[in-house]
């Protein structure tokens, strides 16, 4: 089953709630959370407080996308704050932090996922693959909604399809930015599980009729 993540970044941000309500009315079924610290990527957008209110507010699925430096000085703050399920970056941190930092969430019971930039090989990863619920690969250079989509990333997310297979078909696949209707067949033609939409979802005025198009262009 094809699962819709749309990004609250494109969000009416003076009406959170009620942005939220509606794409989980119109057929979302996770929300994503873009989490930027201005050092990882050149943004900054929102972090714990919003977080926190998203969980009182809504029993929905949360996935946390951290763009963050050094994640696991925050990975654990995460899982407490609602996360059900905290994706971090691969160049983020030391490989040793990186593995605590797969730790800390696992250890509060929580999904984790380990996210890649445009520009880092799939081979990286495999590594980490056994211990994963999750990968995350970026079709955009993160940091901002309303990119151009880069096709290119196909290979890489074809690799990642063929290694899961083999190693741990449990862990799901990710896309996010630049998903629409035109190229999210492309993506889950080649193993992705898990839709990020951002500006495809908020930007237009029935989120339904947005959600239930990406639906229908992937034949569901
Ligand atoms: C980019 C974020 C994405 C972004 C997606 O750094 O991780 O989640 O909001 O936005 P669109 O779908 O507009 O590319
Ligand atoms: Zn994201």
């Amino acid at each position: 089953m094809l699962r819709i993540a749309p990004s609250i970044l494109s969000a009416d941000f003076t009406k959170l709630g009620q942005e939220v309500e509606d794409v989980l009315n119109g057929g979302a079924d996770w929300l994503h959370v873009d989490v930027m610290d201005g050092l990882f990527v050149p943004n900054i957008s929102i972090g714990l407080p919003v977080l926190e209110s998203l969980r009182a507010a809504t029993d929905a699925f949360l996935d946390v996308h951290l763009m963050i430096d050094r994640p696991q000085r925050y990975v654990e703050r995460f899982c407490l704050a609602g996360a059900d399920l905290v994706v971090f970056h691969l160049e983020a941190a030391q490989p040793q932090d990186i593995q605590s930092a797969i730790n800390a969430v696992r250890d509060r019971g929580k999904m984790v996922g380990l996210s890649l930039k445009p520009r880092t090989p799939a081979e990286l990863l495999i590594p980490y693959l056994p211990q994963l619920d999750l990968v995350l690969v970026m079709t955009v250079e993160p940091g901002f909604g309303g990119q151009r989509f880069m096709g290119e990333q196909m290979t890489k997310l074809s690799v990642l399809r063929d290694a899961v297979r083999e190693r741990n078909p449990s862990c799901l696949l990710e896309v996010d930015g630049g998903i629409d209707a035109r190229t999210a067949p492309y993506a889950v033609a080649n193993g992705a599980q898990v839709l990020v939409a951002g500006s495809a979802v908020f930007n237009k005025p029935d989120r339904a009729a947005a959600i239930a198009a990406i639906r229908r262009a992937c034949g569901e």
